[in-house]
């Protein structure tokens, strides 16, 4: 297969494509390097899928949240996990439909937020929970025979450093667990599925 991974230089992103590098070919998009790609963008996205053909599955380990207390976040700080999280994802789906070939996939990531809140994590729970509901609904929907999953990784060992203190008792995941639901989505054939790790 040819497999798109949004953000695979990143923590998540590096561990699934030596997962997945191991049995397919592997084109690494971000917003810097040989194949770029900003997802914020929707002529930037459409030009991704306009240079790299026959893409067989799209994974999209990126996205930015706020990290911020109820009492002092703002609308503002509100909006980038909607623009950049959200709506970069579904934008990579609402565009990519048109050019993923027949049987291809998506792979969203939303994370363990969504239904396990933690203090200041507020705009991670809500963009999270909006990522697993539009997999559910994008399934049933999707053109061509493709299909849709979600990953929900709880915190990353690799990345514990800079997020612990919010996440007291929660256990820390290694990348490579969590880079074994991504290739359950896109080499098993299940679609509408949000997988929950850690
Ligand atoms: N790490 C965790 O503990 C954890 C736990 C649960 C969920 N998650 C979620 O998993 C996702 C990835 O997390 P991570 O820790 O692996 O992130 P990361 O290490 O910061 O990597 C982010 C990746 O996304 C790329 N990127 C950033 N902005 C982009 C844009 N506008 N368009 C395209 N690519 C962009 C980055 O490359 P460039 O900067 O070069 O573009 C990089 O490859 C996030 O949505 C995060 O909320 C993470």
């Amino acid at each position: 297969m040819k497999i798109v991974i949004v953000g695979g230089t990143g923590t998540i992103g590096k561990a699934v494509a030596k997962e997945l590098g191991q049995r397919h070919r592997i084109i690494v998009a971000t917003s810097h390097g040989e194949h770029k790609v900003d997802m914020t963008s929707v002529q930037s996205i459409e030009k991704m899928y306009q240079s790299i053909s026959d893409i067989d599955a799209i994974i999209i380990t990126a996205g930015k949240i706020s990290f911020k207390p109820l009492a002092v976040i703002t609308p503002e700080d509100y909006q980038i996990g909607f623009d950049n999280k959200l709506m970069g994802q579904v934008n990579m789906v609402l565009i990519g439909q048109r050019y993923l070939k027949e049987n291809g996939s998506f792979t969203l990531t939303s994370g363990r937020l969504s239904d396990d809140p933690v203090r200041s994590g507020s705009n991670g729970s809500v963009v999270n929970a909006a990522i697993n509901s539009f997999v559910k609904a994008a399934a049933i929907e999707l053109p061509k025979g493709m299909r849709i999953n979600a990953v929900s990784p709880t915190i990353i060992e690799e990345s514990k450093h800079h997020y612990e203190a919010f996440f007291r008792g929660f256990e820390p995941v290694p990348a490579a667990r969590v880079a074994l639901a991504y290739s359950k989505s896109v080499e098993g054939a299940q679609t509408g599925r949000v997988y929950p790790v850690g």
